[in-house]
């Protein structure tokens, strides 16, 4: 089967230029910038990329943005009083807390304390259950731009079958319930599979869409999946190459070459998915700063 590539890349493009436009359009009605918190724990060098992605794309599209780093050796209560007075800063209208966490803080207490209607990654427990019943939310950035490039692509997800591989809060259990509810880009028939599941490849077979997200190289590969299936794949593992400047290229969970010769749509790693977190990240601090989710009065 032909397989066709998915560009999050371009289709990013597009949405960050949206974002720009709505911004210069809300402050040219006198509002200020919108405005990103970004937290930044200890030294992983991967954490520290994806920050700095987010605040050139927050550059980009018009939205201030400040980045607070701490040690790793940073206390709960200590880190928890940051949050308390980035919650009480009327300037501040998204605050991102970049996981993971070292091992002594535990993210649910801390993502707990930051006020629900500035956590514009929506890992609260307030976005998430209000996305488990329907009502408006910060949906997490991740599942959320996988749906805008199911949209961009005419993926229909209505009645399929939809196999999320990986269910962290994140990602899969997001993208789980995003895929199962009843509204445009849901009414996916849902299976999500998880380090417990037993026989994945009986699962996965069944996909007519397939996203998965992990954290392991060549998980899936073409004898797992069937014929058409519409692969995003989420997975960004650093895998050592002599042949690479870095010492190292970055894999998705799939076995590429394997898995193009049975899907009909695939996303790349880099390039898929990546961009697309980035740019719903910035719908979603502009949706903050507008009050959209969580209206004053
Ligand atoms: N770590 C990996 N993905 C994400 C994300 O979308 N948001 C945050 N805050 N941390 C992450």
């Amino acid at each position: 089967m032909a397989t066709n590539i998915i560009d999050g890349k371009k289709v990013a493009g597009i949405l960050r230029q949206q974002v720009r436009e709505d911004v210069q359009e809300w402050v040219g009605r006198g509002n200020r910038h919108p405005k990103l918190q970004a937290i930044l724990i200890g030294n992983d060098p991967a954490s520290r990329t994806y920050v700095g992605a987010k605040t050139k794309a927050c550059k980009e599209v018009g939205i201030e943005s400040e980045t607070a780093t701490y040690p790793d050796t940073i206390s709960v209560r200590e880190l928890k009083d940051e949050i308390i007075n980035f919650n009480r800063d009327d300037d501040i209208d998204g605050i991102l807390l970049q996981l993971p966490l070292p091992g002594h803080l535990h993210p649910s207490q801390l993502i707990e304390t930051i006020d629900h209607r500035k956590d514009v990654d929506g890992f609260h427990p307030m976005n998430v259950g209000r996305l488990a019943v329907g009502q408006p939310t910060f949906r997490s950035c991740t599942p959320a731009g996988i749906l805008e490039l199911f949209r961009y692509y005419s993926v229909m997800t209505k009645g399929k079958h939809a196999v999320v591989v990986g269910a962290s809060n994140i990602v899969g259990s997001p993208m789980a319930i995003m895929l199962s509810r009843e509204n445009d880009n849901g009414k996916a028939t849902t299976t999500l599979c998880h380090k417990y599941t037993r026989n994945l490849t009986q699962h996965t077979i069944q996909a007519d869409i397939l996203v998965v997200a992990v954290g392991s190289p060549k998980l899936i590969t073409g004898q797992m999946i069937k014929e058409g299936v519409v692969i995003i794949d989420v997975g960004i593992n650093r895998v050592s190459d002599a042949d690479s400047e870095k010492g190292y290229k970055l894999v998705g969970d799939c076995d590429f070459d394997s898995v193009c010769e049975k899907a009909s749509l695939i996303t790349p790693v880099p390039g898929g998915v990546g961009p697309m977190t980035v740019a719903m990240l910035m719908k979603n601090t502009l949706l903050a700063a507008k009050n959209s989710i969580y209206p004053k009065d």
